[in-house]
């Protein structure tokens, strides 16, 4: 590699950047096009694989519950339209797999073969491929803000009920202000206040009912799952 060239990554709390590309549902300005839902921008390293195409499968018999969640879905390759469109139509018509049958991919997946839009992502990682997009996961607020990133090499799939964690949590994290403790799941108890300000942790100990200190930084209370769903998707 180039030791000289500038490598870009795209960070948390960054503006998502701007791409307009052709995808299988036509062409797609993004994350503009989407502005005001959630987005998940995700790669796959190449169509017609075996890991890529149980993680599509999955994701594709999962689009009802993300788009419950106010989530656009948008995959990326840097294949071409034709291979996309020829391999979507395999795993809807041929693929039989851990009892997903007959799955139909509605969201845009995008056509990349000059690898625009995945170098603006730092998709491309040449210690893994320099030929194709490692498996990477974009979450991107209805703002247009990043907000959580994953990358996963290309032997390992990723796990699709992270993924919707993730979403349910920054979701739940912006509805009520609050913090999430390790493997958080909704009905679990969130920290109070946000990470950051343990002063104001401090200062509610005494008298504030709902409210569990551990010690002085580590306050959390319950909210439950019911109180948490009522608010996801919005
Ligand atoms: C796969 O999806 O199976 C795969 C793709 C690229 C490299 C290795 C595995």
């Amino acid at each position: 590699m180039d030791t000289n060239q500038v490598r870009t990554m795209p960070r948390i709390g960054e503006p998502a950047p701007e791409f307009t590309a052709v995808t299988t549902q036509g062409t797609i300005n993004f994350p503009s096009d989407y502005k005001g839902k959630w987005k998940i921008l995700f790669s796959h390293p190449a169509d017609f694989t075996p890991v890529c195409t149980s993680e599509f499968m999955t994701f594709g018999n999962m689009a009802q519950e993300f788009e419950d969640l106010n989530c656009q879905l948008v995959g990326i390759s840097v294949d071409g339209l034709h291979s996309h469109i020829a391999w979507l139509r395999t795993i809807h018509e041929k693929i039989d797999w851990k009892g997903m049958k007959n799955v139909e991919i509605k969201f845009p997946l995008v056509v990349d073969i000059t690898m625009n839009v995945a170098n603006l992502y730092g998709m491309i990682q040449p210690g893994e491929s320099s030929t194709s997009a490692v498996r990477a996961v974009f979450f991107v607020d209805p703002e247009d803000k990043i907000r959580t990133i994953m990358y996963y090499p290309l032997s390992l799939g990723r796990n699709f009920d992270e993924i919707k964690r993730v979403l349910i949590g920054l979701q739940t994290v912006d509805n009520f202000g609050v913090a999430l403790p390790a493997d958080w799941r909704p009905g679990d108890e969130v920290i109070v206040p946000p990470a950051g300000s343990c002063g104001v942790a401090k200062e509610r100990m005494e008298g504030a009912d709902n409210l569990h200190c551990y010690d002085w930084f580590f306050c959390t209370k319950q909210i439950s799952k019911e109180e948490v769903e009522s608010k996801l998707g919005k």
